[in-house]
């Protein structure tokens, strides 16, 4: 379903010289060997959900969507990026869904939470608080303040039933508080770290509570889980991408710069910098994830890319058929110059300017570039660009020599902070 077409990356890359170590980290994959291998719940987690699972999330969001206005999803990282993801590729920036999505929980910005509060004391919500420790400062600050204004508003019997809970089976503040006040919970694998849980209740959850097909997700994550599962170069895309990632980071590329030319899409950019940043961004190495809105940015860091510093790679995300098009209009007058545009549609024009740029940026400018090719985005090829990129970036954390799974450097800026904070430690 993803071709990777490494035609523009202006190498002598030899996949031959590569097979034998991936196929060595294929293994310490599949026989999870490897270091972090107790955070590889995601594998094989495509073919382990249970029809049942997906039934009582759908049965849960039913409630939701027949009872609420807006669903507040309360998560940071991890534990909110993979749901909006979706939701705004998938229902678009401007939705007509009648439940409102807020999200919720990954800022300490007093501005924005006030804001947000205001917003919500005129409305009927309900919440998804989601987060795997369950002690991370940013949601359970925003937690807190949502389940008191709640609480306020319709009485802590109602609220409890407007409260649904996405964390640890057995650990954790907030497994101990869903357990104390009855809330509805879903579970986090332990074996699945935030940034892989986006096929989880974590993602599915929320997604389904936006009026998408879970089962259809799933089942273009089943299928990619096959299609990414053969230890061959030559018959697997994702670790194709994997070597050529880091064939271009060996040479002297130290960014990979993810371009989108659908601004429904920016926040798949965001979950991928978290995804291979927090995967790979240790013991000084690997690549710096950046994302850009193609043809927006190409009027502000399009300039960068062709002319500036030879730091970068891209890699595009290129869907061939639009969901939706638009036909340019004839004018007699033509004041504005454009009738030799006319009855062409927009989708016609983006492609124009993403060879464009192509041809541009490789050409003239010697950038390579990585194209990922699809045909439609819609729940399924979601799905299995989810589990493509999730199956990569193991690959290409292996090939770094670094544990995929862990973040240790994210624990420096809370210790500092909590400090300051005077919060006892222990
Ligand atoms: O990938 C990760 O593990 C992190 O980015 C987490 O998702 C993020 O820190 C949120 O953690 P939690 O779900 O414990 O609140």
């Amino acid at each position: 379903m993803i071709r990777v077409n490494l035609e523009n990356i202006i190498s002598d890359l030899s996949l031959s010289s590569y097979q034998k170590k991936v196929k060595l980290i294929d293994q310490q994959i599949k026989k999870k060997t490897g270091p972090g291998h107790e955070f590889l719940g995601w594998h094989d987690l495509p073919i382990k959900i249970s029809n049942e699972d997906l039934d009582l999330m759908n049965e849960y969001a039913q409630k939701v969507r027949a009872n609420y206005e807006v669903l507040v999803v309360c998560g940071i990282g991890g534990s909110y990026l993979g749901a909006r993801t979706a939701i705004e590729a998938l229902r678009g920036l401007k939705s007509n869904d009648p439940l409102e999505i807020i999200f919720f929980g990954q800022t300490f910005s007093s501005d924005y939470t006030f804001e947000i509060l205001r917003y919500l004391g005129n409305k009927n919500f309900a919440i998804n608080v989601i987060s795997k420790s369950g002690t991370t400062t940013e949601t359970a600050i925003a937690f807190r303040l949502l389940k008191n204004l709640l609480e306020k508003k319709i009485g802590k019997e109602k609220a409890r039933q407007a409260i649904f809970v996405t964390t640890d089976a057995t650990s954790g503040a907030l497994k101990k508080l869903s357990l104390k006040e009855g809330y509805r919970t879903f579970v986090l694998p332990s074996d699945i770290g935030g940034r892989y849980s986006v096929l989880t209740p974590v993602g599915l959850f929320p997604i389904a509570c936006a009026g998408l097909n879970i089962k259809e997700m799933v089942l273009g994550a089943i299928d990619a889980f096959h299609t990414y599962n053969h230890p061959s170069l030559e018959n697997n895309e994702a670790y194709k991408y994997a070597i050529a990632r880091d064939y271009l980071y060996q040479n002297g590329k130290s960014v990979e710069l993810f371009v989108l030319y659908e601004p429904k899409l920016l926040m798949l950019g965001e979950w991928l910098k978290q995804l291979f940043g927090e995967s790979e961004g240790k013991m000084k190495k690997g690549l710096f994830p950046a994302s850009v809105s193609f043809s927006t940015d190409l009027h502000s860091l399009g300039q960068f890319i062709q002319d500036g510093t030879p730091l970068l790679f891209e890699t595009i995300i290129h869907f061939e058929n639009a969901n939706n098009d638009v036909s340019i209009p004839f004018e007699e007058e033509n004041l504005d110059g454009l009738n030799y545009l006319a009855n062409k549609t927009l989708n016609e024009v983006n492609t124009k300017a993403f060879l464009g740029t192509l041809d541009a940026h490789v050409n003239v400018g010697q950038v390579p570039n990585i194209v990922l090719e699809l045909e439609t985005l819609n729940e399924k090829t979601l799905g299995h660009l989810f589990y493509f990129f999730m199956k990569t970036c193991a690959m290409s954390s292996y090939l770094l020599d670094v544990n995929p799974f862990n973040q240790p450097g994210v624990e420096v800026y809370k210790e500092k902070m909590f400090e300051l904070l005077g919060k006892k430690k222990g």
